[in-house]
């Protein structure tokens, strides 16, 4: 029998040097749901990848000396590293740079101009760089973006529109008619009132200004714009427009898009009304959760408090990790994250609750039993209210998670948790060890809280991809049959008796107070980790994008370390056609040095170069090289780079003021 399929999405990432916590949450959630389904006997095909074409994309790279796509894969790479670290079972990772997704982009791009839904025109109206969104005046909130509230450009070009407008009448019948689309259903009302019935404008889908995105195959001069050709990554990852569309034919419409509340307006009014133009039925879900903030506000590098998930994750594992991220914050809602609710969570949740149930098990049944249960038991007054928790609960889980309610998925089965912690409070096995008549009764009460724990051990499987499977080991379960979703409704499937094998706790408590402190200095310790390359940083500071000059004080000037150093050894960076790495003395020290030169300065030509350089400017990470300090160049109008050298050959390690 073919299984039901079930097809899943998280949004495709902007490379960034750094994800924060808050972009792994919507990822732990997707894997979450991905594994949940799979484990309900779901044929599931879970989609995940990288947004990588658009200007400020171009920008960074050319900030950094690198072409844009040298730029992007050296930070997918740390991206899809990070989902490993995380155990995210993804089945696909697009690019938007992929030649399958380029290749389908261009196609889809001339279908939609070829049914006159796509046509040209002149676009004149504002752009946000980092949100890669045009803005008519009137959307603007006090001059800025109103997604962001950074500044804007002006921008007046040609461009190739799509006929968004055409489809608004059919986007609100299909609103209306089909009240799971969007989700949560305040997001829904949000849609509709602020965007659909106040009228739809037709949407740009094309640039000129920059080269760093698809090319519009009939009129070169123009790039697909940044939100067609992310959208249709949906469909061009199961091969639709390509030789084999297989996997499109099979999995397409996508059960559920996860995306966060501030891109719910592209999923559910953009990209429909894409779908409708080019007659593909609609995905059936658009889901937009909240985002994770600090003290109130969205976390941002400018303001300083991002939280790296690998600091967490090489603290506290990748479970604990994950189940607070989805305990803490109910997934429609935004969720204030803190280090102190993180580690209470650990301690009183996964080490209090679950880790000590599962450690005091083990070690009453080999204290008690050598290990072994025997074969003997009797039932206590307390089995039937524990079986009953067991089975309710079931059924609480299933229906919040199949409404992706996993907070509250979470605290139900802690509520079965919980009340196996309890059953043994009541049955008081220490007692009952006490008298060889009651020797049955205790191996019946123990074979309970194990039997109960198998249950829960196999509910906690789409949350956590590594702890089920150790207490199913201290539980000795061999059989994997009786670890399958559906044995949770059977109680008794253990054998009556197991043997078990004391390990190590799940989730050691920790001192809060010492672990707070220590936490704050490794998430600081990462964030200054983080260098963010100049342009970037002008962008996330809000600061004027313009060519315009400003002026500095002498002590501006100060802070900047201008050294003469001599070029000893140069070499060309594997993978980059700009960069040269350059091994430089200054003074008695040498050091690396990497250079968005090697177009104009061959590393031949580089060797025995007196230049002038930037002494303290803070070490960043070029493909997979660490730059300190920065080579002085001069650049003429056309960008062409000549060093600042000196005739006088001047000694390496000298001042420059
Ligand atoms: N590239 C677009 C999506 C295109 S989908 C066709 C994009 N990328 S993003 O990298 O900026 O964001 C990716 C996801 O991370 C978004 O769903 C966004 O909401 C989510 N988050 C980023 N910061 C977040 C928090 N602080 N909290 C929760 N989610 C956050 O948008």
């Amino acid at each position: 029998m073919n299984k039901e399929t079930f097809y899943l999405t998280t949004p495709i990432y902007y490379p960034s040097d750094k994800l924060h916590i808050g972009h792994s949450y919507c990822t732990v959630a997707a894997d979450t749901l991905a594994r949940y389904k799979r484990l309900r006997g779901y044929d599931v095909r879970f989609l995940t990848g990288s947004d990588e074409h658009g200007q400020k994309i171009e920008r960074i790279a050319d900030s950094m000396g690198v072409t844009p796509k040298e730029y992007v894969d050296n930070i997918v790479s740390g991206i899809k590293e990070l989902w490993k670290t995380l155990d995210i079972s993804y089945d696909r990772f697009i690019r938007t740079t992929d030649d399958d997704h380029v290749a389908a982009v261009k196609k889809i791009f001339k279908k939609l101009y070829d049914k006159g839904d796509i046509y040209k025109s002149e676009y004149e109206g504002w752009y946000c760089t980092p949100c890669e969104t045009f803005f008519t005046e009137h959307q603007l909130v006090d001059g800025k973006c109103p997604d962001c509230g950074r500044t804007v450009e002006k921008v007046k070009e040609e461009s190739y529109f799509f006929r968004l407008s055409k489809y608004q009448d059919r986007l609100i019948k299909h609103i209306e008619d089909n009240p799971d689309f969007i989700q949560p259903a305040s997001r829904r009302t949000e849609m509709l009132s602020n965007f659909l019935i106040p009228g739809l404008d037709d949407l740009c889908v094309s640039r000129t200004s920059f080269k760093w995105g698809i090319p519009v195959d009939f009129d070169t001069k123009h790039v697909i714009y940044v939100w067609l050709d992310a959208l249709t990554n949906y469909i061009t990852a199961l091969g639709y427009g390509s030789n084999d569309d297989s996997l499109f034919k099979k999995y397409w419409p996508a059960n559920v898009h996860i995306v966060g509340k501030e891109i719910v307006r592209f999923h559910s009014i953009i990209w429909p009304a894409m779908l409708m133009a080019l007659d593909i039925e609609l995905p059936k879900q658009i889901f937009g959760h909240g985002w994770l903030v600090i003290d109130g506000g969205k976390m941002s590098k400018s303001k300083g408090n991002v939280v790296d998930p690998k600091v967490l994750i090489d603290r506290y594992g990748i479970d604990a990790v994950r189940y607070f991220l989805l305990r803490e914050i109910s997934f429609g809602q935004d969720g204030n994250f803190t280090n102190e609710a993180l580690i209470q969570r650990i301690n009183s949740d996964l080490a209090n609750d679950l880790g000590n149930l599962v450690s005091r098990t083990v070690g009453m049944i080999d204290r008690y039993f050598g290990g072994k249960l025997p074969l003997e038991h009797m039932s206590t007054e307390f089995d039937a209210d524990l079986k009953s928790v067991a089975i309710s609960t079931v059924e609480s889980f299933e229906g919040f998670m199949d409404k992706m309610f996993f907070s509250d998925a979470l605290s139900a089965l802690w509520t079965l948790i919980r009340r196996t912690n309890k059953y043994i409070d009541e049955t008081q096995p220490w007692i009952l060890a006490k008298n060889d008549e009651d020797k049955p009764k205790l191996a019946g009460a123990l074979y309970n809280v194990a039997e109960s724990i198998r249950v829960v051990s196999i509910m906690l499987q789409p949350f956590m991809p590594k702890t089920p499977e150790i207490i199913q080991k201290q539980l000795n379960i061999s059989d994997s049959k009786i670890i399958e979703w559906d044995t949770i409704r059977t109680w008794g499937l253990l054998p009556k008796d197991i043997k078990v094998e004391k390990n190590t706790a799940l989730f050691p408590r920790i001192d809060i107070k010492k672990e707070l402190v220590e936490l704050e200095n490794a998430i600081k310790a990462a964030q200054n980790e983080t260098i963010v390359s100049k342009e970037k940083q002008k962008e996330e500071n809000n600061e004027d994008d313009s060519d315009e000059i400003k002026e500095i004080t002498i002590d501006d000037f100060a802070k900047v370390h201008l050294v003469t150093g001599e070029v000893i050894a140069s070499e060309s960076v594997k993978g980059s056609k700009k960069l040269l790495k350059n091994t430089v003395k200054v003074g008695d020290n040498v050091r690396t040095i990497l250079s968005g030169i090697a177009k104009y300065y061959t590393p031949e030509e580089m060797v025995g170069k007196k230049v002038v350089i930037v002494e303290n400017l803070a070490p960043r990470k070029m493909m997979g090289e660490t730059s300190c300090g920065m080579i002085l160049c001069a650049a003429d109008k056309n960008g062409k780079l000549s060093l600042i050298t000196d005739d006088k050959q001047f000694e390496s390690g000298c001042d420059v003021r």
